[in-house]
């Protein structure tokens, strides 16, 4: 059986209104996590935005922040985003020739410590960090642009993840970023994901954010009450 205590949902807030963000927060109050997406035309080919963002939006939110770094040079920007409010760094492996280095360091800065794999990156790459790990985000897309559609072939990598952190009995949250909407989110609920970053789904959406993130949410219960 697979333990997990609930879902956790996080709001991207790449594909807001970008003219009225403070307002955009304000309106996913009930979330777990405000997801931010940090891109640097380099890494990935797209600029989004940068710490003055987050720490202009953190006045106006309860959520605690997560910075999701698609950036060269992540080292650069930990203590950067600590300052600005974050509660957690989520660093590319891809990203890093040193990533056992950078994890101490985001955890030297008080923050929860998190990796992310591109879609084509295998597991075995964070093997080694894994049990310092508050939660594994699985590009369920290829980063750089909201609004792209889910590859299929992530949900065998969910699946192998949910294994060995229960194998191990680690406290480490599987999120999946980029595509969800509620048909892809079953799949990957049922796959082992514990950890929905949603953009487009959430902030265009016919339905009240608030009812789309409760929805969310939801799907855990689901899974939990068939177990
Ligand atoms: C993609 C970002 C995602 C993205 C998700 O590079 O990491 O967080 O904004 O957006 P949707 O939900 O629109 O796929
Ligand atoms: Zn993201």
């Amino acid at each position: 059986m697979i333990t997990i205590s609930g879902i956790q949902v996080a709001p991207s807030i790449l594909n807001a209104d970008f003219a009225n963000l403070r307002s955009e927060v304000e309106k996913v109050a009930s979330a777990d996590w405000l997801h931010l997406d940090i891109m640097d035309g380099h890494f990935v080919p797209n600029l989004s935005f940068g710490p003055a963002v987050a720490k202009a939006l953190k006045a106006h939110s309860r959520l605690p922040f997560e910075a999701h770094l698609m950036v060269d040079n992540p080292e650069f920007h930990i203590e950067t985003f600590r300052a600005a409010g974050t509660s957690r760094v989520i660093v590319h492996v891809e990203s890093t020739v040193h990533l056992h280095r950078l994890v101490q360091m985001i955890k030297a800065s008080g923050q929860e410590a998190g990796v992310a794999l591109n879609p084509a990156t295998p597991l075995n790459t964070i093997d080694l960090v894994l049990p310092e790990l508050k939660v594994v985000l699985l590009m369920t897309v290829n980063p750089g642009f909201g609004g792209q559609t889910l590859i299929p072939g992530v949900l065998a990598k969910i699946r192998e993840l949910r294994q060995k952190i229960v194998a191990d009995g680690l406290d480490c949250r599987i999120a999946v970023d980029g595509g969800i909407n509620r048909e892809t989110a079953t799949e990957v609920v049922a796959a082992g994901a514990d950890f929905l970053v949603a953009g487009t789904y959430i902030f265009k959406n016919r339905d009240d954010p608030a009812q789309v993130i409760a929805d969310l949410k939801q799907l855990g219960n689901a899974k939990m009450s068939t177990e």
